[in-house]
């Protein structure tokens, strides 16, 4: 999917009525996007800080935004009324709400990461399918054509087997913390973090690619160094306050061996003393991959990509031209809120389905395991 409609209207040519749940940060983008679209009314929202949701409504205009206080509230009122609700909630309140939407017929736009805990992950799914509605994880890199280049370079076979991937990514000082922002640093809301917060992407961009095979053993370490450091916070008016608080990983590493013999090495970085821990490289007996080193959570590759093989027994190297936007194909956000929309309308598929995402999620969970126990971890992935 590129090319997006901006008209798109629900079965009957209704309206799409859609409500947020978690009306902080990411919850702005949710609804930018999907004021953009005619035929959204977003008609409700809820979040658990008195006031919030409310102050969130008067910014978009969004006079007539019913306002709730819990995901409950507002799915007990209106959940016979929706078409769909976006969960912008932190990573330790995406099973709660999620779970209550899918059991009262809701369909689902969840933001990543899945969970913070397997378990979780495992209670959404069973969630997804009892109900038969539709719950899609809001990755939106794979919107991106140059990430979606990738997945086709390597399904072309000019690679031919890969068994070896190095990935991962990082800010040399980017905690997601502040004064008035700390959910993405407590243990307690965020449950992971630049593991999760950003590690997904990185691993989602090529194990999306290699058809995300699922891992067998992790061998995975964190570290905290900065986040515990005030030092960090030299912006905030209490930087020991935060440094207290900090409660997840700002590092994590891993080596992770997966089904069909390949090998992914990892690492993804909050904070740390260099540019940049190296690009993205896919290893196939026929040719590899070089991605530049990339912040991929913004959407796209770090610059053009580079193919490597022998040619008449020549070492030969091709540039992947970037792919630009064409007009109607709109911007990264929209076509996330249209594919959500789109399955709707059409009663397809979850354009990002849990049955990948949950693969994503155990490699995660390894990590923080193999690192709490200082050894390697089997991974299993469950069937659900
Ligand atoms: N896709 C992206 O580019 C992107 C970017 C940033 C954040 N995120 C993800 O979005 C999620 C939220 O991030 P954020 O930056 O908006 O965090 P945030 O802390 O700013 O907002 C979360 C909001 O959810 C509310 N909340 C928590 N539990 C609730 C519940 N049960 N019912 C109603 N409200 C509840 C909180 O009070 C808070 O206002 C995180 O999981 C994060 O990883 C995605």
């Amino acid at each position: 999917m590129s090319r997006i409609d901006l008209n798109v209207k629900n079965k009957g040519g209704e309206k799409f009525r859609i409500a947020v749940i978690g009306t902080g940060g990411i919850a702005h983008s949710h609804v930018r996007s999907y004021l953009t679209f005619p035929n959204v009314e977003i008609v409700a929202l809820a979040d658990i800080v008195p006031g919030k949701a409310a102050k969130f409504a008067a910014e978009f205009g969004l006079d007539k935004a019913r306002i709730y206080e819990s995901h409950e509230a507002l799915l007990d009122a209106e959940a016979g009324n929706l078409d769909g609700v976006s969960i912008c909630t932190y990573n330790c309140q995406h099973a709660a709400p999620t779970v209550y939407a899918l059991d009262r017929g809701v369909n689902v736009l969840l933001e990543k990461p899945f969970s913070a805990t397997m378990e979780e992950a495992v209670e959404m799914m069973r969630a997804e399918k009892r109900s038969g509605k539709i719950l899609t994880v809001g990755f939106q890199p794979r919107f991106d054509k140059n990430m979606q280049m990738i997945k086709r370079i390597v399904d072309s076979g000019e690679l031919g087997r890969v068994y070896y991937i190095q990935t991962g990514g990082g800010r040399r000082r980017g905690i997601p913390a502040g004064d008035n922002r700390t959910s993405f640093i407590r243990r307690d809301t965020a449950g992971i973090g630049a593991l999760a917060d950003i590690g997904c992407y990185s691993l989602d961009m090529v194990l999306r690619a290699v058809g995300y095979p699922k891992p067998l053993t992790v061998s995975g370490f964190t570290t905290d160094y900065f986040g515990k450091d005030p030092e960090t916070y030299q912006n905030s008016r209490d930087p020991q306050r935060l440094a207290d608080m900090f409660g997840v990983d700002d590092f994590a590493g891993a080596l992770i061996r997966l089904e069909g013999g390949i090998n992914l090495d990892f690492r993804i970085a909050w904070a740390m003393n260099v540019n940049t821990p190296g690009d993205t490289i896919i290893l196939g007996t026929k040719g590899g991959l070089r991605i530049p080193s990339t912040d991929c959570w913004n959407g796209t590759t770090g610059g053009p990509m580079t193919v490597y093989r022998q040619l008449a027994g020549q070492p030969v190297e091709q540039t992947v031209p970037l792919l630009k936007d064409q007009d109607g194909d709109g911007t990264l956000w929209q076509r996330k809120i249209y594919s959500f929309l789109d399955a709707i309308a059409n009663d397809l598929p979850a354009p990002v389905p849990t049955s990948e995402i949950i693969i994503n999620q155990a490699i995660i969970n390894g990590i923080t395991e193999s690192a709490a126990l200082g050894r390697e971890v089997a991974v299993t992935v469950p069937e659900i």
